[in-house]
């Protein structure tokens, strides 16, 4: 997920080129750079810290007992907390250094039921053989590196054990528009991409020198979500908008700590500084089978 960056945009075809392969080499350099990093903060997952957001745990409720599918699920932090509240889990990432990553931090914390696998998201319930989970869990930083969110939706439902949702908490593409100072909006909420970005680095890495650096990213109206959800023949629960969100990544912004979840978990979050008109930073929607 790029915060910064100039977009290089056009249709798709254009731009996109071979973005499976140029995003997986630039996710599997960064694991080991997330894993070291004192944004993921491995140690102090390790002593016990578990990373969900409160509204998260409130939003999807108690998982004890439930089988729980993380998409994109990146070196297993968010997929073992949910272990940790007593689901059981299974990742699925396209990077094999991060599956690896996700199991090696699974053994060391001692949760060996998780189960992690390496698939594109789009192959998933091929590479999971049909199986299906109560809850399909997708979140922050995940949709930005899907083309095609219909098949994304299609995809998650066929997921969703009957009875069972989908839970998704992302990055509100409103705030993605905002300039940098947060003053006025410098990009087109309509414009979906693909968009090809050369940076070096990332958000838990800012300074790290990497070689792979090309990313191609697409933006997903708040519309197209809730209709490929819809279409895709999941019914919508609820979709919420929230006024903050986990990055500074807007001049000003301040940082505070959330302990609003009701099943506990706390975490930094940043908002507007007060009496800045407040607009949504990240939303979450659960659709239920
Ligand atoms: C920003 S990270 C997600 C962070 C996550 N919310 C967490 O728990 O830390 C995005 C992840 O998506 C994965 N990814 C990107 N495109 C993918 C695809 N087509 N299929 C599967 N995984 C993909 C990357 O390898 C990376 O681990």
């Amino acid at each position: 997920m790029t915060t910064t960056g100039e977009r290089a945009g056009g249709g798709l075809g254009g731009p996109a080129g071979n973005w499976r392969e140029d995003n997986r080499a630039l996710w599997d350099e960064r694991v080991p750079l997330h894993t070291e990093s004192a944004f993921y903060d491995v140690a102090g997952f390790k002593a016990g810290r578990n990373d969900l957001r409160g509204f998260e745990a409130d939003e999807v409720g108690d998982v004890t007992g439930k089988r729980l599918l993380h998409l994109q699920c990146h070196i297993g932090t968010d997929t073992l907390s949910w272990a940790r509240r007593g689901a059981e889990v299974t990742g699925l990432d396209f990077s094999g250094p991060a599956v690896e990553a996700a199991r090696a931090l699974a053994g060391e914390v001692g949760e060996e039921r998780a189960r992690f696998v390496e698939a594109d998201v789009y192959d998933a319930p091929a590479a999971l053989r049909g199986e299906t989970f109560d809850i399909v869990y997708t979140g922050f930083g995940a949709l930005c590196w899907l083309p095609d969110l219909t098949q994304w939706a299609r995809t998650a439902a066929q997921l969703v054990a009957p009875g069972g949702f989908l839970y998704l908490a992302e990055f509100h593409p409103v705030a993605m528009c905002l300039g940098e100072d947060g003053s006025a909006f410098t990009e087109d909420y309509f414009a979906r991409g693909p968009f090809a970005y050369e940076e070096p680095g990332s958000y838990a890495a800012l300074t790290a020198a990497t070689r792979h650096n090309r990313s191609v990213e697409w933006q997903h109206p708040l519309s197209d979500v809730v209709s490929a959800v819809t279409a895709a023949g999941l019914r919508l629960e609820f979709l919420h908008e929230h006024d903050f969100t986990l990055f500074e990544y807007l001049d000003g912004m301040v940082r505070a700590r959330d302990t609003s979840g009701s099943r506990g978990g706390e975490s930094t979050v940043y908002r507007l500084p007060e009496g800045r008109p407040r607009i949504p930073m990240v939303y979450s929607l659960r659709a239920s089978k």
